[in-house]
């Protein structure tokens, strides 16, 4: 019988189901032991008194994407996943996003070239599809699916991404025909378009405008719109970033009728409002993001779906731009909201904020924490069981969290390349203190000792065949 590499002693050991306090034999970087009193390991970690996790699958996170003439994300590979390995994550799910006219293809290629040697965890790519060709939907996406891109997201919104009711529908069928999950950005364009041009006639340009310019009858309606054409193509879909109570009450809808709609929502919807796009002068920036914080209501009704079954999945969204920067939130200044680079920090907040303010809160219990925020996306992206979960043969991405420790959000004690955290400020109790990466230490007592290159591509399987049909109580 072989020993082990390193043994974690004495920890709470929580799954999506379960709570035990136990050791963990980890051998060649995997775990190939739970148990009590397991025998010596060549290293040792103590860990009575603290969680035990899975490691964060963060299912929804925009790193060194194009975003337009003149505008640079803050993140690449390097520091996002960096940045994702210090706040307990340790499988990123980025977007390899099609521009129109290029192949998906090259997209990938692409990508790749961008993540290779510079991803300090593991990651799979999303597929993002925004030119829906005869050539990407009778070629590249059957074969790329085969090869291990088993999602793709689709967008009802953004001039240079979406695609129309037709092509939506065209793109479901070939989801449907090669058993891929596809990801849907619900916003009602034409709705944006018209809003938009009367605020900006009426001068009305700040950035708190962003979210007057996209309410919540634009996400309402293009939700459910997406919903009629999964049922239509009879194909499952999943509403990302859903930010409140009217989305809400459709995706409810469509799952109380035994339709295969999954759903996902972000720390944006929980802890911010549209009041902070009211920041003074231009600061309103920080937290211009797609769909945009809602209200207290909304924020409520969010933390009710959390906890009621109708999201499966809590993601970071994080899509970074700096804020003091040309390239960044202030290409805009002067200029109205619609050219405010959309989205906001939050790969490393992700599961300090809802560990503090949803498990400490007992809003939710500590295995629901760990469904939404690892279980349920290794699932739905066909990760699992290799991530996603604590058991014999399951990689060794483990993060051992101590929920006593109170500590103040700051961007100073962030490893992102961002210039912000729109959460500076709040206190929470609860932080992931040790971050294991297939069995190696890449986070430590506040000091992050993995590197560029330490995370590999992970080939998805198919969304996991005992996905329920009707998910009114989720996973
Ligand atoms: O504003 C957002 N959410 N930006 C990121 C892109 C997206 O649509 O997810
Ligand atoms: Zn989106
Ligand atoms: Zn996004």
């Amino acid at each position: 019988m072989k020993g082990y590499d390193l043994v974690i002693r004495n920890g709470t050991v929580v799954t999506a189901s379960d709570t035990t306090i136990c050791d963990i034999g980890i051998r060649d970087g995997r775990i190939v032991a739970l148990g009590e009193s397991l025998g010596a390991g060549k290293e040792e970690i103590e860990a009575s008194g603290h969680y035990v996790l899975p490691g964060g699958v963060d299912a929804h996170c925009h790193f060194d994407q194009p975003s337009g003439p003149g505008i640079q994300m803050a993140d690449d590979f390097e520091t996002g996943t960096r940045s994702a390995a210090c706040g307990g994550t340790t499988t990123v799910i980025p977007f390899a996003a099609q521009q129109k006219g290029d192949t998906l293809r090259a997209t990938v290629e692409d990508y790749h070239r961008r993540a290779d040697g510079n991803a300090c965890v593991d990651y799979a790519f999303h597929l993002i599809v925004s030119d829906a060709t005869p050539l990407v939907l009778k070629e590249e996406l059957p074969s790329l699916i085969e090869e291990g891109y088993t999602s793709f997201k689709i967008y009802m919104t953004y001039d240079d991404l979406k695609l129309n009711d037709r092509e939506i529908l065209e793109t479901l069928a070939v989801a449907r025909q090669e058993g891929a999950m596809t990801m849907i950005h619900a916003e009602n364009a034409d709705c944006i378009a018209w809003l938009s041009d009367a605020l900006e006639a009426a001068g009305q340009t700040a950035p708190r405008f962003h979210a007057t310019s996209r309410p919540p009858v634009v996400e309402r309606e293009a939700t459910h719109r997406a919903i009629s054409f999964a049922e239509l193509v009879d194909t499952p879909v999943l509403i990302v970033h859903v930010s409140g109570q009217e989305p809400i009450e459709q995706i409810r809808w469509a799952q109380g009728r035994g339709l295969r709609i999954y759903a996902e929502t972000c720390p944006q919807y929980l802890f911010l409002t549209a009041d902070d796009l009211k920041l003074d002068g231009f600061e309103g920036a920080k937290c211009v993001c797609s769909p945009p914080p809602r209200d207290a209501r909304s924020q409520e009704a969010v933390w009710e779906a959390l906890e009621n079954g109708v999201f499966q999945i809590f993601s970071s969204d994080h899509a970074p731009f700096r804020y003091e920067d040309a390239e960044g939130k202030k290409s805009a200044e002067g200029k109205s909201f619609k050219h405010i680079p959309n989205g906001i920090p939050g790969v490393e907040t992700r599961l300090p904020l809802l560990f503090s303010e949803g498990v400490l809160k007992g809003r939710i219990d500590i295995t629901k924490f760990v469904a939404l925020t690892s279980t349920n996306p290794a699932r739905i992206y066909g990760l699992y069981p290799r991530k996603g979960t604590l058991a014999v043969g399951s990689d060794a991405d483990i993060v051992i969290w101590d929920p006593t420790l109170e500590w103040t959000i700051t961007n100073d004690r962030l490893h992102h390349n961002v210039d912000y955290t729109p959460y500076s400020g709040m206190t929470l109790t609860g932080k992931p203190i040790t971050t294991l990466l297939r069995g190696q230490v890449v986070w430590k007592e506040n000091i992050f000792i993995g590197g560029p290159g330490g995370g590999c591509f992970l080939p998805c399987e198919r969304p996991q065949p005992a996905m329920p049909k009707g998910v009114s109580k989720g996973f």
